[in-house]
């Protein structure tokens, strides 16, 4: 489990992120999401220490990162898996150079333990036989995968995706969402997403928080998003007439005015003012 506890940081006297505090739980997706420029990012690098906040703590499973040497902090980023927007993958290298970096980089594993490790987790994201492809030779769900497989093949504790799906089309943020959450439960990863994509929130949501110009506004599952009243909340997530449609009809189904499928179309055919 992350503690986040109080958390500020400015930028040239501008307030980004304005005392965010959250328990972000194991073995569960963590999603952040909010409008582009709402603090997402700031929030996450102040998470794995890309940001030192201006004050507060973030404390991975009882040991506050703020507080810790670099020997400690060393020890910490070994166990953080990080998932890049873009992908971030090294274009001249190939795929399992890619994904052997980290191994290189933190441990003292011979070249078969660590072609052994990469060939594991290349399978577990269903990229058998691409070690010897490059970059520019994948699809934009395969970078993805490849950048999944680099972000957990030191078996991370915790794991960071920023925007995961950005650049994909909804079949394939679909599968990587997926995929982000059957790794999360395997391994008992406490895992945190941002994103502002709606779909992602409904497949993966456990427990969501919604910022706001830097404020933590929300916080729920996604059970909860759709009977929420916060006016915030609902104007970002219902940005669509559509969905605010959607939201309407379960809110009366909640209410008992809609009890089956006949009633349903009924509403629709009539064409009756929800
Ligand atoms: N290194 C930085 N220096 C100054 N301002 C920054 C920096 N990084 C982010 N910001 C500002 O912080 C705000 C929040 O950015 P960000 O966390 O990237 O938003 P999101 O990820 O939710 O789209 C933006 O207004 C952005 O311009
Ligand atoms: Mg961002």
């Amino acid at each position: 489990m992350i503690e986040v506890k109080n958390i500020k940081k400015s930028f040239n006297g501008n307030v980004i992120l304005d005392d965010v505090s959250a328990l972000l739980d194991t073995g569960k997706c963590n999603l952040v999401i909010g409008a582009s420029g709402s603090g997402k990012t700031v929030f996450m690098k102040c998470l794995v220490g890309l940001f030192q906040p201006d004050s507060g703590e973030v404390i991975y499973d009882g040991h506050s990162f703020t507080e810790m040497n670099i020997a400690e902090k060393k020890d910490i980023r070994k166990e953080i898996g990080m998932l890049f927007q873009g992908s971030a993958l090294f274009d001249s290298q190939t795929v399992e150079k890619n994904v052997m970096f980290p191994l290189s980089m933190f441990t003292k594993d011979t070249v078969g333990e660590k072609m052994k490790r990469v060939n594991e987790v290349l399978e577990r994201v269903n990229l058998v036989g691409a070690n010897k492809k490059y970059p520019a030779e994948l699809s934009g769900g395969m970078k993805k995968r490849v950048g999944i497989a680099r972000a957990i093949v030191l078996n991370p504790k915790y794991l960071f995706c920023d925007e995961p799906n950005s650049g994909l089309d909804p079949q394939t943020s679909l599968v990587i969402d997926r995929l982000i959450q059957e790794i999360t439960q395997e391994y008992n990863i406490t895992t945190v997403v941002n994103t502002h994509d709606m779909n992602s929130v409904m497949e993966i949501g456990d427990h969501i928080i919604y910022m706001h110009k830097g404020k933590k506004e929300w916080e729920g599952t996604k059970k909860e998003i759709i009977y929420s009243k916060n006016e915030l909340l609902n104007e970002f997530i219902f940005a669509s007439e559509f969905l605010k449609d959607a939201k309407d009809m379960r809110m009366l189904e909640a209410a008992g005015k809609i009890d089956n499928d006949r009633n349903m179309d009924e509403i629709i055919n009539n064409d009756s003012p929800l």
